[in-house]
């Protein structure tokens, strides 16, 4: 679906994760949310900060399972993305904070595959993901998943693409400092969610959601996957959809 901007789709998102959560509280369930970090989501966390505030939305039954963290990153550090969504929303919602997962970036390389392992088996114990909310790179990366990932990975470590690592490094003042490794869910988990939401805006991702939504299926451009799967939307902005 289109939107007029960022703003109302991102209400919009914020309405669909909150009648998931209504929904599973009035059944007694948890709600398992696949989150996403980046610029894309943070108007969505507003909203959702707003209706806690406002409208006494509650979180205590939620758990959250973030897509991806750099590799080596302490959770202090500004550019983690523990302390983004820290900031962005779990310290404004009364999220109980061992509901929170989120990939650690201080692991020791050796145990990196056990604990995506363990990532993986924790998000199938609460049942698998009820909504992942996604963001797009301008690679065509979903999560981390950069070029050449395949449609089945699961969570791992990943060598990120020159390309992601630029558009990083306002964010880390120089591409030098920008991490070269990721901890990402793979295509495969994403795809596990019961539904999925990608959101982009800005003229600036026109062109790779346009390769997303009508481009021929490619390991080059991973979103272009989410085309085999019937429980994705993209939700975007005029300026985002305006290739297509
Ligand atoms: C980062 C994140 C992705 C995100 C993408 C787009 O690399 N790992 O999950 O979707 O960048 O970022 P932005 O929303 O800032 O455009």
């Amino acid at each position: 679906s289109v939107y007029a901007d960022e703003q109302t789709a991102s209400i919009e998102v914020a309405k669909r994760i909150s009648s998931l959560m209504l929904s599973k509280q009035e059944k007694g369930e948890q709600a398992v949310l696949g989150l996403a970090t980046g610029a894309t989501p943070v108007k969505v966390y507003k909203e959702l900060i707003r209706l806690h505030k406002e409208e006494g939305l509650s979180f205590s039954n939620v758990v959250t399972f973030n897509l991806d963290e750099y590799y080596p990153m302490k959770p202090g550090s500004n550019q983690s993305y523990v302390r983004f969504m820290n900031e962005n929303l779990f310290d404004h919602i009364d999220i109980k904070r061992e509901n929170i997962n989120i990939p650690d970036g201080e692991l020791k390389r050796e145990d990196i595959e056990d604990f995506c392992l363990k990532y993986e088996q924790k998000i199938s114990s609460f049942g698998g993901i009820d909504l992942q909310v996604l963001g797009i790179g301008r690679t065509g990366h979903i999560g981390f998943n950069e070029p050449g990932s395949a449609p089945n990975s699961g969570t791992r470590l990943v060598t990120l693409d020159e390309l992601t690592r630029r558009d990083a490094s306002r964010d880390f003042g120089g591409v030098a400092n920008v991490p070269t490794k990721a901890i990402t869910m793979g295509i495969g988990t994403i795809f596990k969610a019961k539904e999925i939401i990608l959101m982009a805006w800005n003229e600036k991702k026109a062109s790779i959601v346009k390769k997303a939504v009508e481009g021929e299926l490619s390991a080059d451009v991973p979103a272009t996957y989410l085309q085999l799967s019937p429980h994705v939307e993209f939700i975007l902005d005029q300026d985002a959809a305006s290739s297509l």
